[in-house]
């Protein structure tokens, strides 16, 4: 396997409303360019606070930064981590919960001590309570210095569903929308009930990393990207509030990219 940093996939970034746009001609190459920039903020910062996101989209991120580190280009044993959301209701130990996911994706596979691996706790029977605790810790180690996003098929960054209340205290409990159950539902076995609720870092925490890096991939991404960069600020959008940081960068492949506007001139 290649490992995560190659020349090959430097991509030339262009502007979309402040933020910074790349867009590399396969998924797979993407996922290798976001994965050199974790390299590459590890080479410049050794005890970076990285923020890591789950879902479909990062797997080959994490994959091509196993990849480096195993060829000796991303050096994991100084860092942090913090993920942005956890189902509420599954344990760190659960098959389905986040912990896993993060484990089996990459915390197993890297010099990363697993006590500066940090998620929201979704076994903690009062989730308020979770919640504040992981705020707490964010509020301590935070912010992240890099920030990696997905965005789901409705625009939501986290778990921060369309038309999201602000969250003064941050990390909090939302319930998720129904179409993001039924997009999940793919990550769940037959007979399996996606859960109903989630701790997320809310959009303004997000919002307060020092970059973020936005993966998107494949067509059926095309229309919420377009609408998250070209469309109004808002919370019915809310990948849109990219718009506001000032260290932006969204990597694409060429379908995910393909309802963004021609470029001019
Ligand atoms: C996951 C997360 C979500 C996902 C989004 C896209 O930690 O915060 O916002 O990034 O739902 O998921 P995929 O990549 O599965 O399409």
């Amino acid at each position: 396997m290649r490992a995560a940093a190659n020349a090959a996939d430097v991509a030339e970034g262009r502007f979309v409303q402040g933020v910074c746009v790349k867009v590399l001609p396969s998924a797979a190459a993407a996922e290798r360019h976001v994965a050199a920039l974790f390299a590459e903020q590890l080479r410049r910062k050794p005890d970076s606070v990285l923020g890591l996101a789950t879902g479909g989209t990062p797997v080959g991120v994490y994959r091509a930064l196993v990849a480096a580190h195993r060829a000796g280009e991303a050096d994991l044993g100084r860092a942090r981590t913090f993920n942005l959301d956890e189902y509420a209701g599954l344990a760190p130990d659960h098959p389905q919960s986040y912990a896993a996911y993060m484990r089996q994706h990459l915390f197993d596979h890297v010099n990363l001590p697993p006590e500066r691996t940090h998620l929201p706790d979704g076994g903690v029977a009062d989730a308020a309570v979770a919640c504040r605790l992981y705020d707490a810790l964010y509020r301590h180690y935070g912010p992240a210095d890099l920030q990696l996003l997905g965005i789901g098929l409705n625009g939501h960054i986290g778990f921060n569903e369309p038309g999201f209340a602000p969250a003064p205290g941050g990390t909090h409990v939302v319930r998720l929308d129904e179409s993001t159950r039924q997009a999940n539902a793919r990550f769940f076995g037959a007979g399996e009930t996606v859960p109903e609720y989630a701790l997320t870092m809310s959009a303004g925490r997000i919002m307060q990393a020092r970059s973020i890096v936005l993966l998107a991939t494949g067509a059926a991404k095309a229309a919420i990207v377009a609408r998250a960069l070209e469309g109004p600020i808002g919370t019915d959008c809310p990948a849109s509030l990219l718009q506001l940081h000032p260290d932006a960068t969204v990597v694409l492949d060429r379908e995910a990219a393909g309802e963004l506007a021609p470029e001019r001139g």
